[in-house]
């Protein structure tokens, strides 16, 4: 017999592990273990739970439902709570859960719907009198945050339904989703502006939906599939044909929605899209099956946490084992440093994996991983991929965990450790080679001082040579200089001397992008040029004067201090404004700016002639305005230009809203198109 205090210890280990486990996956974007084995741990737990209710514990595992809730929203209860599905992941498991089905319906004929379970966030949208009224997420299951505004800027979505038929109240569930093409380029976009990359197209389609700026939302390509109606006067008694329903209403329904009959369609519908996903325009883990009767999925109901009427199939994440070389250490501009896993190469989704992030010390330490050891590599729907655990019945017994390194791989100054976070950093930030070629790169990058023909492999010879010890140092080059360097012909040197002689004419506020001072990317880097009009006078701002400043906080206040208290960047100011770099906003951009529009909210819409929408964009906020993604009470102008939407039209009459065309706006900015 097991004494009641091995079964609690037995439960407590369990609820520790797995609340362990959550942290990595959620917290940290690191799974240690697969799904598969949460789950399985998490139903051992549910089970001892279940049989032994003198243990339970308010904060186990098994009662915390997942929750996206979100400070600054406002949160409204759930019409009908929303669940989760049950997951399998085998066609065994799946051919199970059909049996089970039959069993429970008295050995009925079932017709199942097999969908595609789509890797974005869920939503549930009420509509009444056909008209778009509330957005809402999962939230925890019972309630959600209210995220009306930032969906309706979803193209994909109907505000007003097309069509007839549909019930005066109802409620349709989905899911948003960040469309493989949207993500590349919002993460390339990221990338160049030093942006920490979202890791997978969900986390990318969560945050963005939580963002207080539908403006942003709107422009970062959100897309979003339906897949669930619920309501009283359904049109039809299936799900197959409430779905068909609603596609007429104008909700986007995938194409991959099919009915099946028998359990060898089943069979074939995971066969076929467990190689077919890849060619989706968005990312999917795995598949769905659910009753198609109304009826029988009444009959069936629903357990506490899910129907009982559908079933999650989850795809095997595509993971390869292989050996792990050595843990390389890099350097980055800011000084981080980087644990990078170097893995004998194999071949993973279609492409030879070498490295992988390892992130940083805590998650080296999670996964308890030593020299050598045989690694799960994973790509699932990942940018980057990961190392996700260890083989340890391959492990050689004399093998040494991996140690982070306590000096500078570099330099070899000793590392620091970043207040708070899990990050190590090396301090010697004027004397470390990669951190000067990183900040050397980046100020020569296309969106600083664009000059062309310095890439990451100039950087470092132009530092090796000496010729080029900091950013000043840029503006010392001579052509006779760059033409000492291998493999330097006169076409290349010119190339970059006309960079560097263009790069004078390059805007303050790029200039203050381009210096690398830390937390200054590109957006702050233009509120701080708009907000000083120049250099000398940020330099002087204390900390309190800079956090007057819009948006300009604590952490980034003290950085800019910092920044100009250090007597090498003085110089290396003085010595770019000897070289005649832009030190201040130009007195014609200055006139530029004028409060003309006075605060008005404006909307852009359709497409024009004599600029471009995102030119509209900034000659809006040069001229006091502001640009808003869409239509609402508070808007002050529509400025439209052809192919407005008649959406938005209808909208913008409805509301009274006064609509003016490019003309009439040049007109009020004191601008001809000329
Ligand atoms: S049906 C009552 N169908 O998966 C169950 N869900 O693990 C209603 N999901 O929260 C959900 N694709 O966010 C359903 N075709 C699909 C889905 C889908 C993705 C998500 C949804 C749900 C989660 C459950």
């Amino acid at each position: 017999m097991t004494s009641p205090e091995l079964i609690k210890d037995q439960i407590e280990s369990l609820r520790r592990e797995l609340e362990r486990h959550n942290h990595s996956y959620y917290v940290l974007n690191a799974p240690t273990i697969s799904d598969r084995e949460f789950d399985e741990m998490m139903a051992t737990l549910s089970r001892l739970e279940a049989e032994h209710p003198e243990f339970d514990d308010p904060l186990s595992p098994t009662h915390r439902v997942g929750s996206d809730l979100t400070k600054g929203f406002e949160q409204v209860p759930h019409i009908y709570p929303m669940l989760s599905l049950a997951n399998t992941y085998s066609i065994e498991e799946v051919d199970d859960y059909v049996r089970r089905c039959r069993d429970g319906l008295m050995g009925e004929e079932i017709t199942f719907v097999g969908e595609m379970k789509f890797d974005g966030t869920s939503i549930s949208l009420i509509y009444e009198g056909g008209r778009l009224v509330r957005a809402v997420t999962r939230g925890d299951g019972e309630k959600g945050d209210v995220v009306t505004e930032n969906v309706k800027t979803i193209p994909g979505i109907p505000l007003r339904l097309h069509g007839t038929g549909w019930p005066d109240r109802f409620e349709i569930r989905g899911e948003i989703v960040m469309p493989w093409k949207s993500f590349d380029r919002l993460n390339a976009e990221r990338e160049e502006q030093g942006e920490p990359l979202f890791a997978n197209p969900r986390n990318a389609a969560s945050g963005t939906l939580k963002m207080q700026n539908p403006a942003e939302v709107s422009r970062r390509g959100l897309d979003a599939y339906f897949y669930y109606l619920l309501g009283e006067n359904l049109p039809a008694d299936t799900h197959y044909d409430n779905m068909l329903e609603a596609r007429k209403w104008g909700f986007k329904v995938s194409d991959v929605m099919t009915r099946l009959h028998t359990l060898d369609e089943v069979n074939d519908f995971i066969n076929h899209w467990d190689h077919a996903r890849s060619e989706l325009p968005v990312a999917t883990d795995g598949l769905v099956f659910k009753i198609d009767s109304l009826r029988q999925q009444l009959n069936l109901g629903f357990t506490s946490k899910t129907p009982r009427w559908a079933i999650a199939y989850k795809f095997q994440a595509e993971r390869a084992l292989t050996k792990l070389e050595f843990v390389s250490f890099e350097v980055g501009r800011s000084g981080i440093i980087t644990p990078v896993a170097n893995l004998d190469p194999v071949l993973l989704s279609g492409t030879i994996v070498k490295r992988a992030s390892l992130h940083n010390e805590d998650i080296i330490r999670q996964l308890d991983i030593h020299e050598h050891d045989m690694v799960y590599v994973e790509k699932g729907g990942e940018i980057i991929p990961k190392i996700t655990g260890v083989d340890t019945a391959a492990r050689q017994a004399d093998s040494q965990p991996v140690k982070f390194v306590s000096v500078c791989p570099a330099c070899n100054t000793p590392l620091v450790r970043v207040e708070g976070e899990a990050a190590w950093v090396c301090p010697n930030k004027y004397g470390c080679p990669p951190q000067i070629t990183g900040r050397v790169e980046h100020f020569v990058g296309r969106r600083m001082m664009d000059i062309d023909g310095i890439g990451e492999e100039i950087c470092e010879v132009l530092f090796a040579t000496g010729l080029v010890r900091d950013i000043a140092d840029i503006y010392t080059l001579t052509r006779e200089k760059l033409m000492t360097l291998e493999r330097f012909g006169e076409r290349s040197a010119d190339r970059i001397m006309e960079g560097i002689a263009r790069s004078l004419t390059v805007p303050f506020e790029r200039v203050l992008y381009a210096l690398s001072i830390p937390y200054v990317g590109e957006t702050v880097a233009k509120k701080l040029a708009r907000a000083t009009g120049s250099l000398d006078r940020l330099m002087e701002m204390t900390e309190e004067q800079l956090t007057a400043i819009d948006d300009i906080g604590p952490a980034i206040a003290r950085s800019i201090r910092e920044y100009f208290d250090s007597p090498v960047n003085r110089d290396i100011i003085a010595r770019l404004r000897e070289a005649g770099v832009q030190m201040e906003v130009s007195a014609t951009r200055a006139a530029e700016t004028t409060n003309r529009l006075n605060g008005a909210s404006i909307v852009i819409s359709g497409t024009f002639v004599h600029h471009s929408r995102d030119q509209y964009k900034e000659l809006i906020e040069l001229n006091g305005g502001k640009s808003v993604g869409s239509i609402s009470k508070k808007t002050d102008y529509v400025l439209a230009g052809a192919n407005m939407g008649p959406a938005k039209l209808e909208k913008a009459s409805k509301l009274g809203i006064p609509i003016i065309d490019e003309d009439q706006f040049l007109a009020m900015i004191g601008d001809s198109a000329e």
